[in-house]
């Protein structure tokens, strides 16, 4: 039976084919920085330089990496599927939008805005973030800093995404390891409510276990087989 209403949720292996870094990789990110030094306001507040050239280079990075087929796919989705398609992504990237998505929930913030740790302003951010910056609305000096969500903050837009979850009947993780919580908790938030679960990723994932299917693949393959099996023209 067709999915009234799909949550899709990504995470960094739908950007890795297009040159984005993922976290937990080999590889990974988190193999060369210490998440305690550039990820939690703790390490902003110890070393903010060594935090703001961390995302200076996620950002310039980010600005120079094209969508992929995985992107477009679900954009494609979004336009095309004759029920519901919510996407949630972890992903502070672009790449969603770039590849033609209108609605994006940002978990975890996005890389392209600034936050002022003050007033709590937000706002579009595309150059070098320096220590002496002022925030556009309070000026206050030295507390902008980018509108990412750090370990130890609470996740955005989180009542709006489970009230998502919570009916939907149809869940698909796409290029996520399932790690980081609370997002690796929504499979079984949507089990419970009773949606069909399905992972899309390159390997299995640390929970998935849980999923009651799994597609396995590069996520610029799979992801827009899946997109045709859907709308009906796979
Ligand atoms: P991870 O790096 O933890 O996991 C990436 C996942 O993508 C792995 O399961 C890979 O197998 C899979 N993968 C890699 N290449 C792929 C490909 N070409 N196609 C399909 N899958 C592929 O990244 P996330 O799960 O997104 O949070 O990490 C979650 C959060 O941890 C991030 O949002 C970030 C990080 O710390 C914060 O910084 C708060």
């Amino acid at each position: 039976m067709r999915a009234s209403h799909i949550v899709i949720l990504t995470g960094a292996g739908v950007s890795a084919e297009s040159g984005l870094g993922t976290f937990r990789d080999t590889d990974g990110l988190w193999t060369k920085y210490d998440i305690a030094d550039v990820a939690t306001p703790e390490g902003y507040a110890k070393n903010p330089k060594l935090v703001l050239d961390f995302y200076n280079a996620r950002r310039a990075n980010c600005r120079a990496a094209p969508p992929n087929a995985a992107h477009e796919a679900i954009a494609r989705l979004q336009r095309e599927y004759p029920g519901r398609v919510t996407l949630v992504t972890q992903n502070i990237d672009d790449l969603h939008e770039r590849g033609g998505s209108r609605q994006v929930i940002h978990m975890h913030g996005q890389i392209l805005q600034a936050l002022c740790a003050e007033c709590g302003h937000q706002w579009g951010w595309t150059g070098m973030m320096e220590l002496d910056d002022i925030c556009h609305s309070c000026a206050t000096l030295g507390a902008v800093r980018p509108d990412v969500v750090w370990f130890g903050e609470m996740p955005y837009h989180m009542e709006a995404i489970w009230a998502r979850i919570a009916e939907c009947d149809l869940f698909a993780a796409i290029g996520t390891s399932g790690a980081v919580y609370p997002a690796a908790g929504f499979v079984s938030d949507a089990q419970h409510r009773g949606a069909r679960t399905l992972e899309i990723n390159l390997e299995p994932s640390d929970n998935a276990a849980c999923f009651d299917e799994c597609r396995l693949g590069p996520a610029s393959e799979t992801v827009p087989m899946w997109v045709e099996g859907l709308l009906g023209d796979g």
